[in-house]
């Protein structure tokens, strides 16, 4: 099958805020206590955070990690989880039924961040708490001074505040699995004040108030439109969270992106409704601060209070691969209102990165998509026109054989192209046109590509890895390259 894609300098989506290649730490399950913290492990450093998995994040280039939920953050006391380690309390942990040891808390996520260049993007307890502990929480995390939890992170051994920018006003706070779940009025209320005395305590913070926790839940768009018209003017994003599971039809599974950019579409609309209604100037941006893949492991709770239960560990096949490399070129396509996004998340937990207790770490299959996608994808979303066959499924009438971004680094004189292949059958013929680029040529073609769509990695055996394919060094204004059937791909050319 052939595929045309055209591009010219002048036309421009945006330029990407780095941010979208965020991730996200929960307390739950193995994510913090034997994912990135287990000081009895052979690579642990002097924190006890484990050094190879410090590596293998620092390899993803992820610029901002979301802490400390998720579902566990609507029933998190924060003051348990600071101090003297020998003097914190453990809890039961509603949101995941777990003990939480409190070994771990603000900041030793925060020197954690540090130690793997990201920032921290903070939620506060909307669910059992309230304004006066996201108050505290902001005071304790950004404030120098003498006042009382300033003081508090002083007297902790943290002199200089930890200068955290991002605050989520909670979480999934529309689901009723949440703890304290609140309709759209109750949270837009609670929401309004929360932010006010927030950005009082720093007015330098942002804040992402919480929009829906997916496209199907039923309250999707009036509760967007009812809690952006309560705090619109005090906060600067709105979530989306989206996770997809395969129902055993691959065209279908790999096709599921198309319903994310709808997703993001609708969201977009009512922010700017909301504008328009509040005569505005002020846009409202994107925060897609959970997405990924997620239906392989059914332990989704803990059972017998066990302390770091070892649930949702998700085992990604190929096809997850392919999947979310086509959301991550949603994202990239959407770079004009989506400011950050949280691949979620980062370690054992639906992640790429996977630990054994005192152990290995290694990749999953979803790592190198989103590895490539976080180290080129930065510079300027470019507009394409894609000349391309579609097809349909259950979920979406439109699906095309391809999906692609493509990226201008003017720093670099680079263009990244990422595409994949959906045709399951065919390869694909594909020609690119860098109109009014002038010449380029290709630098490097790296390809994801397996037979075997249900094939994983492991602790020992990489099967789905990066494979270097061979290129034309020819330049030129067009080139046509082959996209192998059910493929992903990165091509970079110099200009
Ligand atoms: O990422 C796992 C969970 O999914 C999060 O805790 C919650 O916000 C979402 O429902």
């Amino acid at each position: 099958m052939k595929a045309k894609i055209t591009v010219n300098k002048s036309y421009t989506v945006g330029e990407i805020d780095k941010r979208i290649y965020g991730s996200f730490i929960e307390h739950i399950g193995r994510a913090v206590y034997t994912g990135i913290y287990e000081p009895d492990h052979p690579t642990a450093d002097e924190n006890g955070f484990r050094q190879d998995v410090i590596d293998l994040v620092k390899k993803l280039n992820v610029p901002i990690v979301r802490y400390p939920g998720g579902n566990f953050v609507s029933g998190y006391d924060w003051e348990d989880g600071v101090g003297d380690k020998a003097k914190r309390p453990k809890r039961m942990e509603l949101a995941w039924f777990s003990t939480e040891t409190n070994q771990f808390g603000t900041d030793e996520f925060c020197d954690w961040a540090k130690k793997v260049d990201s920032e921290v993007m903070m939620a506060v307890n909307l669910g059992t708490r309230g304004a006066d502990d996201a108050r505290n929480l902001v005071e304790y995390c950004n404030v120098k001074g003498d006042t009382k939890y300033a003081k508090m992170r002083a007297d902790n051994g943290h002199t200089e505040p930890h200068g955290v920018k991002v605050w989520c006003l909670g979480n999934e706070m529309d689901g009723p699995w949440q703890i304290c779940h609140k309709t759209a009025e109750e949270y837009g209320r609670v929401a309004l004040e929360s932010a006010k005395v927030m950005k009082w305590t720093d007015s330098s913070i942002e804040l992402v108030l919480c929009g829906s926790s997916g496209y199907n839940i039923s309250t999707f768009g009036d509760w967007e439109w009812t809690v952006l018209n309560h705090a619109y003017d005090n906060v600067d994003y709105i979530s989306l969270h989206t996770y997809y599971g395969n129902e055993g039809d691959t065209a279908d599974f790999i096709g599921r992106s198309v319903l994310m950019n709808k997703f993001i579409k609708g969201v977009t609309a009512i922010c700017d409704a909301v504008k328009a209604k509040k005569h505005s100037n002020k846009t409202i941006n994107l925060s897609f601060d959970e997405w990924n893949v997620w239906y392989h492991d059914s332990h989704r709770r803990g059972i017998n209070w066990e302390e770091a239960p070892a649930i949702m560990e998700d085992i990604y096949d190929f096809q997850d691969a392919l999947l979310v490399g086509c959301m991550l070129m949603t994202l990239q396509n959407n770079c004009d209102r989506i400011k950050m996004a949280c691949l979620a998340q980062l370690v054992n937990i639906i992640a790429p990165i996977m630990t054994e207790k005192g152990g290995k770490a290694w990749c999953q299959t979803i790592y190198y998509p989103f590895m490539y996608g976080s180290n080129y994808g930065r510079g300027t979303v470019m507009q394409t026109i894609t000349e391309c066959d579609s097809y349909k499924t259950k979920y979406a009438d439109v699906v095309p054989y391809i999906e692609s971004s493509v990226i201008n680094n003017e720093e670099k004189r680079e263009i990244c192209v990422f595409a994949v292949n959906r045709n399951l059958e065919e390869d694909m013929e594909l020609t690119l046109s860098f109109e009014s680029f002038g010449e380029c040529e290709t630098i490097e073609h790296v390809m994801l590509y397996h037979d075997d769509m249900c094939i994983t990695n492991g602790a020992d055996v990489e099967n789905v890895a990066p494979i270097n394919v061979e290129f034309d060094k020819a330049k030129s204004a067009e080139h046509t390259v082959v996209l192998k059937k059910h493929s992903w791909n990165m091509i970079r050319f110099k200009y």
